[in-house]
Order: structure tokens, then sequence, then C-alpha cells
């Protein structure tokens, strides 16, 4: 019943999990110098590297993907950080028991730079969303998200900070929630069994 995270970067959502006592049996990068992986190896979990500069194509470095994560046979797999858009093999492979934490209120501002955007966009309020991964680029059912405000003043960078220390409180939320069998979809909406609230709303934290 563990939990194999994998990221691309410097892993904060890797420690938020750790963090939580979620059973994480492994932490696998597409990026050799991740410092999220120095982050696991602290930990005492285990690291395996799977550079997709190594294969030809992305079908071939999914292969290898998941030859790694299968051999934890983990019940979660959780995107933390991880910037490589998958393939539908893998979200078939991995149906309803992968997630993702994206940095903006879904389905606003999919893809890259969500800060940035959302401050052009002039909205009051922003956050971070966690979702099942589908073959919809940020596009699948929503577990659970966090709003925080824009405030006057903010740039990217503070925005960001603000909206980080939301997603974690609510990414090891649903991650936990997956691994106790307690998320039922049901035509693209999710609903969490025993009724815990699937929004949190952070002022000015
Ligand atoms: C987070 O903002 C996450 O939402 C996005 O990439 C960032 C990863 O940060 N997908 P970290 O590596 O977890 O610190």
């Amino acid at each position: 019943m563990s939990v194999v995270v994998l990221i691309s970067g410097r892993g904060s959502n890797l420690e938020a999990i750790l963090d939580a006592g979620l059973p994480v049996s492994a932490v696998i990068s597409n990026v050799a110098g991740a410092g999220g992986l120095a982050v696991a190896a602290r930990r005492g979990v285990a690291t395996r590297v799977v550079p997709h500069g190594d294969y030809p194509t992305r079908e071939a470095f999914e292969m290898a993907l998941m030859r790694e994560i299968d051999a934890f046979a983990p019940l979660v797999i959780a995107h933390a950080g991880f910037m490589r858009i998958v393939t539908s093999g893998y979200v078939q492979h991995y149906r309803w028991r992968s997630l993702n934490i994206h940095p903006s209120l879904l389905p606003s501002f999919t893809g890259l730079h969500t800060h940035e955007r959302a401050l052009a966009a002039g909205v009051k309020l922003h956050g971070c969303t966690a979702h099942f991964v589908t073959e919809d680029l940020d596009g699948g059912p929503i577990v659970i998200q966090a709003a925080v405000p824009v405030l006057p003043g903010d740039d990217a960078g503070a925005l960001a900070a603000r909206v980080l220390r939301q997603e974690h409180v609510v990414y090891p939320r649903a991650v936990r929630w997956l691994l106790e069998d307690r998320l039922v979809v049901e035509n693209g909406r999710v609903s969490v069994r025993g009724g815990d609230a699937q929004y949190l709303l952070a002022d000015r934290a």
C-alpha cells in the first residue's frame, strides 16, 4: 500500500508527502540532478533516475519509467512537479491510481507559468488543484483545491510561494485519500467517502 513519487525538480511537495507520514517506497526522477532526490536520500527513501533524454520516443521513456515504478508495486503514483507529459498508455496502466498537483485553480491556467498568467489576468483568487492524471493534460477529475488571495503588489514569486504553502497541505491529503481508497469518481467528479472538505480557503497565509 505504498506511494511512488515522480519528480523533476526541487521536491518540496515530495517533502510534504513524507512529512505527512505517508508510505513512500521510492522517488523517481527524469532529471539526474533533481533536488528532490537528495531530499529522498536524506530520508532513506529509495531513488531512481530515468533520464527521458536517453530514450528515442516518449513511449520508450515511459516503458522504462513504468518498469521502475512497477518494481515497487505501489498503489498510488504521485506526480509532484513531474514535468513530463504522459501518453495514454501510461494513463491506462495507472488509471485512477495517479495524481498530480497543479499550481492553479483548474480549469483556469492549465500548463506552465500559471502564476504569471494569473497576475496578467487580474484574478483575485488563485490556488492549486490536486487531480487525477488522465489523457487530458491538467484536465483530470479534481480531488481537492485550495484558494489563496492575489494581493496588491504580488509578483509571481510571492504568489507562487503563497500557493506552494497550500500545495503542501492539500496534496498529501489527496494522496492519503487515494491510499485509503476513499475517492469515488463518478461522471468525472470526485467525492470523498467520509465527507471531508474538498476545498481549503487560505486567507493571506
Ligand atoms: C509545484 O508548484 C507543482 O504544483 C508544480 O511544480 C512545482 C513543483 O515544486 N507542478 P516541488 O518540486 O514540489 O517543490
